[in-house]
């Protein structure tokens, strides 16, 4: 059973509470450092993908001996990462991490490996693995508790190959929508991801680590990642401290309060450093400020690029010199032994302190230590038996259901009644690769042949609801993807008619037209675009269908608010469905026939137009002045239901607060609608006056209600003084008394805070 959130600010505390299991194994770390010899310290600090140490292709690749014996025979490496092109089976994983451990165990201290992978959106590189919408999909639940069970099925799915550690969940805040990787966050808001990715974390990492059940969590990419001012991926970031620390810093904070094992750092810039290189960012405020105790990973091959891309260093023994120094503990090099090779010149050069490498050295293996791997490597057969099961499926439905986001709905147009002839159409309609995006069986998510063939696409599960004969299917455009690399202007997913004309002819024989728009899929380097607009070809097909005169159902499909505005107006419902993993088909369907009732809300600002990007929580007069205000396609937190809700009493334990004293709010809601619904009731809190201009509003509590029609709930809030801080121009937090305004539901209520 996943409880429904009453408070998401219980939910935090809670989870912050219940970090767990706390062994000391300090006297074994020392133990075994001072058996150590260099070469063997700076092994484990290494990182090499798959590719290093097996040969073959696809599902036969095999273990190569004599890569292997160098790899973790020679050079004694920490860890190794990643597939080699595509999801293995759990056999296979299994059979991969043996061979690896037997290596580890014969060499002279026999240190564990400790393997890493990229489990984003449940154990997305093992075959027949339960996959969930992406975290954008998932923030827009605002269902911690259902966040916290789907990381638990995601960790188990990945221990049970022998796996303990993944690199998520990604808590870089989207702000910026074009960069590639913004579905891979929480959303804009620092507040709601702080509380989903909290819940993350305690699923993924559970209360003891050594279980067979949990894996230990790396939080990436540290920090301000998802901004760079050109929305690509991997470039620079202009953010000045006290917003960094405002916006950015946040979620890592509450992921290393919750006792988070491993840190992996931003592959850009902020102001000009690379975030590997700064010693600020890793080791003053992430060690001194914060308190972090486990180890920071490079990301892939980012001590080179500090060379490469950056210019920072000039050659890569200054770049190990410089990142090492920084406070990176561990090195994704990861596709040759450079890093070993010079960090070790460089330590005996005297360039690089041992103290420096054994404090690295020491986390490193206090995780294996924390994970039980010096008790226990091995993957257990039996442990297979785990990897996708039913009731794991039905978490992952639910997931999709609960993210599904009603951004209008003319008329009630929705729900559709099971007995109208519908057209579908759109290069989303029946596309498992759109429904799931990037870090799907592949790292882009791209190949078909990978995907399983009993989850429905949004096309099969409305045939399966309505029966074949009332569904016609015309794709009107479709996505296909470049061979080579975006390398210049076109980007990786390409858009082209097919047959525009047939679906519009179809148009007038359906009731009503469901169009599935969106994206393919992508990430990273090769999600880059230079255009927030959908492309035209997906336009000039909802403008033609538009015109055909039947009443228009928007279904998008996408990873980043791509701009509609062209085609909003004349749309009778548009739904959002993110990417919401293999189980979205059936969601979809399951939310335009009425089967649930939809309660997801927009964890993003929507934007009209490509040049009027902002967020929620900007100035209001950005939004609300008279001088050409930015007005949102649609707004954050943002979701309609096919019920309604109103919100009275809403009320103040006091008028003025002093010191720490803490501030009850109150709320009633009612479902005065005729179905039972569920809704995210959002507190905001606006600063009138403060010395650095105060956002609109800001996010600060949420809860997620089911209720039946005719009923009323009361909800009781509780604000502390630091809910009223914001970061001062000294980069410290600060609470400046004033008036505040408390808003929930439409409601609002003022008080001083003294
Ligand atoms: C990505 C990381 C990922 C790593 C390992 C990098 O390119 O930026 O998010 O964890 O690869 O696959």
């Amino acid at each position: 059973m996943i409880a429904e959130i009453n408070d998401s600010d219980e939910f935090f505390q809670k989870a912050l509470r219940s970090r767990g299991v706390k062994r000391d194994y300090s006297a074994k770390i020392e133990a075994l450092l001072k058996q150590m010899t260099l070469e063997e310290k700076v092994g484990q600090m290494t990182q090499l993908t798959l590719s290093m140490i097996v040969k073959g292709r696809d599902q036969n690749i095999e273990i190569d001996p004599a890569k292997l014996q160098k790899a973790v025979g020679q050079y004694g490496v920490g860890s190794i990462l990643n597939v080699y092109e595509q999801a293995l089976t759990p056999d296979k994983w299994q059979n991969l991490i043996s061979q690896i451990q037997n290596a580890a165990r014969k060499t002279r201290l026999g240190i564990p490996v400790l393997y890493g992978i990229d489990s984003i959106h449940g154990a997305n590189y093992v075959q027949g693995s339960t996959l969930f919408p992406q975290e954008i999909g998932m923030a827009a639940t605002w269902n911690p508790e259902l966040m916290k069970r789907a990381a638990e099925i995601s960790a188990m799915e990945t221990r049970a190959v022998g796996i303990p550690w993944s690199f998520s969940p990604v808590l870089d805040i989207g702000r910026q929508p074009l960069w590639p990787r913004f579905w891979e966050t929480f959303g804009e808001d620092p507040y709601l991801a702080k509380v989903m990715g909290v819940a993350f974390i305690r699923g993924m990492e559970g209360s003891d680590l050594a279980s067979q059940d949990h894996v230990a969590v790396s939080l990436k990419h540290y920090m301000g990642y998802s901004f760079p001012l050109n929305g690509r991926d991997r470039t620079s970031a202009w953010i000045p401290e006290n917003y960094l620390r405002e916006y950015f810093l946040p979620t890592f904070a509450a992921g290393v309060q919750a006792n988070a094992h491993t840190v992996m750092v931003n592959s850009g810039d902020i102001n000009g450093i690379p975030a590997h290189a700064n010693h600020h960012l890793l080791t003053d405020i992430l060690r001194n400020e914060l308190g972090f105790q486990g180890f920071v990973v490079s990301d892939w091959a980012d001590i080179k690029r500090l060379v490469q891309d950056w210019h920072v260093a000039a050659n890569e023994k200054e770049a190990t010199r410089m990142a090492v120094m920084a406070g990176v503990d561990m090195s994704m090099v990861p596709s040759d032994y450079s890093f070993a090779d010079l960090l070790v010149e460089l330590v005996k050069e005297g360039a690089v302190p041992q103290s420096r490498i054994d404090e690295a050295v020491r986390r490193i293996l206090r995780v294996k230590f924390e994970l039980g791997l010096f008790y226990n490597s091995m993957p257990d057969a039996a442990l297979k038996s785990k990897i996708g099961l039913p009731e794991s499926r039905q978490t992952s439905l639910r997931a999709a259901q609960e993210s599904i986001t009603l951004l209008k709905n003319t008329n009630g147009l929705l729900p559709l009644s099971k007995d109208r002839k519908v057209l579908v159409t759109g290069p989303t309609a029946d596309s498992l690769i759109s429904l799931n995006n990037g870090w799907t069986y592949v790292w882009q998510g791209s190949e078909p042949s990978l995907y399983p063939k009993d989850r429905p696409t949004i096309r099969q599960a409305i045939e399966a609801k309505l029966g074949g004969a009332r569904v016609t299917y015309i794709p009107g455009t479709r996505i296909t993807r470049r061979p080579d690399s975006p390398s210049n202007s076109t980007p990786t997913n390409i858009d082209e008619e097919v047959n525009i004309q047939a679906a519009v002819e179809a148009a007038s024989n359906a009731d009503v037209v469901v169009l599935c728009l969106g994206e393919g899929s992508y990430t990273e380097t090769p999600g880059s675009i230079s255009d927030l607009t959908l492309p035209e070809p997906q336009l000039k097909l909802a403008e033609a269908i538009e015109a055909a005169g039947k009443p228009v159902v928007i279904v998008l499909v996408e990873g980043r608010p791509r701009i509609i505005n062209r085609i909003v107006d004349k749309a009778g419902a548009i739904v959002m469905a993110y990417n919401p993993g293999n189980e979205g088909g059936q969601a979809v369907a399951d939310a335009l026939f009425g089967d649930i009732n939809p309660s997801g809300k927009l964890p993003f600002t929507y934007p009209r137009s490509v040049n009027g990007l902002i967020t929620y929580d900007s100035r209001a007069f950005e939004t609300e002045g008279e001088h050409l205000p930015i007005r949102p396609q649609f707004e954050f937190g943002s979701g309609l239901s096919y019920t309604s809700f109103s919100y009275s009493d809403l009320r103040l334990s006091k008028k003025t607060i002093t010191g720490n004293e803490e501030l009850l709010v109150s709320v009633t809601v009612s479902n005065t609608g005729r179905r039972a619904g569920q809704e995210v009731v959002q507190l905001y809190v606006s600063d009138l006056v403060a010395s650095i201009a105060p956002a609109a509003k800001r996010l600060k509590r949420f809860a997620k209600i089911s209720l039946q029609p005719g009923q009323s709930r009361a909800l009781n809030f509780k604000l502390r003084r630091e809910d009223l801080s914001f970061i001062g121009s000294d980069n410290r937090p600060v609470a400046e008394p004033g008036d505040f305004d408390v808003m929930v539901g439409g409601l609002k209520a003022r008080f001083t805070l003294k």
